[in-house]
């Protein structure tokens, strides 16, 4: 009989995987628990990869979840560098990608998610740059020098970070974004508006409702791109933004309940009792939506595991219920957001500010309740405006406007 006596393991070594470790031990948990991963560097936080390690201000030393000596103290097995290559759920074992093989008592599943491809001719040159990993930020660092010529395929929130990095570093910045607005389906248009317009007052050459057909270049190397309507841009080098997949190969392989992510229920268990799954990687339900969500964002890393490490110790009111929180900066504009809406998911936004000034709330909603808010270099107003989201009450959308009502007053 597989007991007690097996670990815990978790799948994935970054910010899910090491507060999943935490929080085990955090909970009083007191048996094995390894911890996989098949990245070379100790758990890390990926958002300075884009922004302060990437701009130059931060250390490579503080991006890590934990000091080194973390691991050894609270007794978690780290394995680096070790892919694990298959789960069989029935022996409950992993197969690591060196043959090994490690039993589990319970399994957690923090495999995160992978950039998409740029599926066009000259996408494998070097220069083509994708932004998920250390080394990758350490190599768009390399490019962003004076005058070089970046293009950045995608207007999301990689896109637009590198581009606010690249202009912060002096490059020429071409943003080439297949919507008609960045951050669309996140923001809709009323807000996506905001964005445009900020880069475009740092210098930014935004190219929006354009198709990359393919990417030019000589000897192996990218030397420009080339656009559906024959546009062709010369570039030094191109990084690529365009989304990210959940990895779900494994468990897809093992017989897992796959869907958008990995599907979980509101305590992170997903379709076998004995493994668990948490962060980029869960299409969790969640019980203040009434469906499954999976968030992309390191908010949802960070608590998750809490709920995922309770639950799998077996505690049944361990339930993820938090509404979605993330964060940017770019140049001088920082924005907290919370909420849900589903892209077309809402009827009206309210701003309390003028967004000109690039200092307002930005609220979405629907008959007339938040559904969401965003406060661009305003602070210290997400726990009143979760409030209103989480209350589902009626408000008044002169008062949710008016700065000089409080937002528990509205
Ligand atoms: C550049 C960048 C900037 C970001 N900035 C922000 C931000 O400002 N605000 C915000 O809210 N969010 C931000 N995010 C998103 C946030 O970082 C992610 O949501 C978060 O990293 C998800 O954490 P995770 O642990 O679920 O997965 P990941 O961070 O993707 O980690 C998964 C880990 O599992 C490993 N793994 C996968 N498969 C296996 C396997 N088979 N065997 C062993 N190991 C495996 C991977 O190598 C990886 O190390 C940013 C992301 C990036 C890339
Ligand atoms: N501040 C933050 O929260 C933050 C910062 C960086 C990264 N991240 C996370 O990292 C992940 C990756 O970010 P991302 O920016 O790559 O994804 P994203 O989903 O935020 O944006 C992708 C953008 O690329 C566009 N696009 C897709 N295919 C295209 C194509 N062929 N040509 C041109 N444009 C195309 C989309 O319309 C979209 O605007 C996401 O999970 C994101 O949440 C978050």
């Amino acid at each position: 009989m597989a007991g007690s006596e097996r670990p815990i393991v978790i799948v994935g070594a970054s910010l899910g995987g090491a507060k999943a470790a935490e929080a085990l031990r955090g909970a009083g948990y007191r048996g094995g628990i390894v911890l996989i991963g098949e990245e070379h560097e100790r758990p890390y936080e990926r958002p300075p990869l884009s922004k302060g390690y990437l701009l130059g201000k931060e250390a490579r030393e503080k991006l890590h979840v934990h000091p080194p000596q973390w691991y050894a103290e609270h007794d978690v097995t780290l394995r680096l560098g070790t892919p694990v290559v298959a789960i069989d759920p029935a022996a409950r074992t992993v197969t690591l990608a060196d043959d090994g093989e490690i039993g589990y008592h319970k399994l957690l599943l923090t495999t995160g998610s992978v950039p998409r491809r740029l599926p066009v001719p000259g996408a494998d040159q070097d220069g083509v740059l994708y932004l998920r990993r250390v080394e990758d930020s350490d190599r768009i660092k390399a490019v962003l020098r004076p005058g070089a010529r970046i293009a950045v395929v995608g207007a999301g929130w990689i896109g637009l970070e590198v581009a606010a990095a690249a202009r912060a570093a002096g490059a020429e910045v071409t943003v080439l974004e297949s919507l008609e607005l960045p951050l669309l389906r996140v923001l809709g248009r009323e807000v996506a508006q905001v964005f445009a317009d900020l880069h475009r007052d740092h210098g930014v050459d935004l190219r929006f409702g354009v198709q990359v057909a393919e990417l030019t270049g000589a000897d192996g190397t990218v030397g420009g791109v080339k656009l559906a309507d024959g546009t062709e841009l010369a570039a030094d080098a191109v990084v690529v933004g365009i989304g990210i997949s959940p990895a779900t190969a494994l468990a897809e392989a093992a017989g897992l309940e796959v869907d958008n992510g990995i599907k979980t229920d509101q305590h992170l268990r997903t379709s076998d009792p004995d493994v668990y799954a948490a962060g980029d990687v869960a299409n969790a339900y969640h019980p203040l939506f009434d469906r499954h969500l999976r968030v992309e964002h390191w908010a949802n890393a960070l608590n998750q595991p809490q709920t995922a490490a309770r639950a799998l110790l077996g505690q049944p009111d361990a339930v993820y219920d938090r509404v979605p929180y993330f964060f940017s900066d770019q140049y001088d504009l920082g924005l907290e957001y919370v909420g849900y809406v589903e892209p077309g998911g809402y009827d009206r936004v309210v701003f309390r500010g003028d967004p000109a000034t690039r200092e307002f709330i930005a609220f979405w909603l629907s008959g007339g309740r938040v559904l969401a808010g965003m406060n661009v270099n305003v602070w210290d107003v997400v726990d009143p405006i979760r409030e209103l989201i989480v209350s589902r009450r009626v408000v008044d959308a002169d008062r949710l406007a008016d700065p000089a009502v409080p937002l528990t007053d509205v």
